[in-house]
């Protein structure tokens, strides 16, 4: 059993084989999901990942409950008169077991990555990742399916211009493994680690990838074919909103700094995204935007990944895909 957590969760070749399974999959009507059932619980807010990926669920024949963080992951309420020293409802140990029992995945959005190595340690069904504060996996899936689908098998150098955060980080990661060559700049006060950066060197030993820190926005855009932006200010952040807004002044993308770039360049955005701030209007919508592309393949490919996470996605499948050659 595999849980996906984070983009090393899968293997180089098991990350491109759900890219294929999964446009194999929204091309076919297998419902290789069929009587299955998925158990969602997200602490933050969602739209393309709870949305897409329900809709992906369904239409692969499987089921989707929803619950509430505060049953799912222990909130400190439930007794009308606390007992000392059990003031949870029950385990996570005993509510992950318990869903182990009826469901066949836990896809789950958290406030602090933790959370989720926890819920690895007792679930006997995958976790998966849909959004921590530290990675967005899925995200690059369906990142990385977009690039393919615009560029073909051509290695186009990327940049991410922002915040070193969840979804730079599973860009990155992916980017790395998959042979290209990963851009950022953002400033240094919100840059990465020294951990985070080792990480990616690492990265760059194992894989054909590469990783450059530029200096400044515009250095990245002459360097790249693609530029991409988060908010500057993720979930959970609000507090230091103004604080952040002031240091990312240089670090918009904007029409001036999208004309730098190297030639038949794309703009690319996980959303959702604050326009006229870490983009404006115009490169949002512009013919360069894959915005809604990814937006897209946020729901193609969570067809793959939980068809291949839970039913080891099928040799039916497999087979079909080696005959047709099916290819993004
Ligand atoms: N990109 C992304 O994860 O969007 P949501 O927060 O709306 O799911
Ligand atoms: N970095 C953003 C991504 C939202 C999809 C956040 O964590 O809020």
């Amino acid at each position: 059993m595999k849980h996906f957590l984070e983009v090393g969760n899968l293997s180089k070749a098991e990350f491109e084989y759900v890219l294929q399974l999964s446009s194999y999959l929204h091309e076919t009507s297998e419902e290789p999901l069929h009587q299955k059932t998925i158990l969602f619980c997200f602490e933050k807010p969602s739209l393309r990942t709870r949305v897409g990926t329900e809709v992906a669920i369904n239409q692969l024949g499987g089921k989707v409950i929803h619950i509430d963080p505060i049953a799912f992951l222990g909130g400190k309420i439930l007794h009308a008169k606390p007992i000392e020293g059990h003031d949870e409802r029950e385990s996570l140990k005993d509510t992950v077991l318990n869903v182990s029992q009826w469901c066949d995945a836990i896809f789950v959005r958290v406030f602090d990555h933790h959370t989720l190595l926890k819920l690895c340690q007792h679930s006997e069904i995958p976790i998966i990742n849909a959004l921590s504060d530290t990675h967005h996996p899925m995200q690059a899936l369906a990142d990385f399916l977009t690039i393919k689908q615009k560029y073909g098998e051509e290695k186009v150098p990327i940049s991410f211009i922002g915040d070193a955060n969840n979804v730079a980080k599973s860009l990155i990661e992916a980017g790395i493994m998959l042979g290209y060559p990963m851009g950022f700049s953002g400033p240094e006060e919100y840059g990465w680690s020294n951990e985070i950066l080792q990480k990616f060197n690492n990265l760059c030993e194992e894989y054909e990838g590469s990783f450059t820190s530029y200096s400044s926005a515009k250095e990245a855009a002459t360097h790249s074919r693609v530029l991409y932006a988060d908010t500057f200010v993720s979930m959970g952040e609000e507090d230091v909103y103004d604080e952040k807004l002031k240091s990312f002044s240089d670090f918009q993308i904007n029409e001036s700094l999208m004309s730098l770039c190297l030639n038949d360049a794309a703009f690319m955005h996980c959303l959702p995204a604050h326009r006229g701030i870490e983009v404006t209007n115009g490169v949002m919508d512009s013919a360069q935007s894959l915005i809604y592309e990814q937006a897209k393949n946020r729901m193609v490919v969570s067809k793959g990944l939980f068809s291949f996470l839970i039913e080891k996605k099928g040799e039916i499948a497999e087979e079909s895909i080696k005959q047709n050659e099916i290819l993004i």
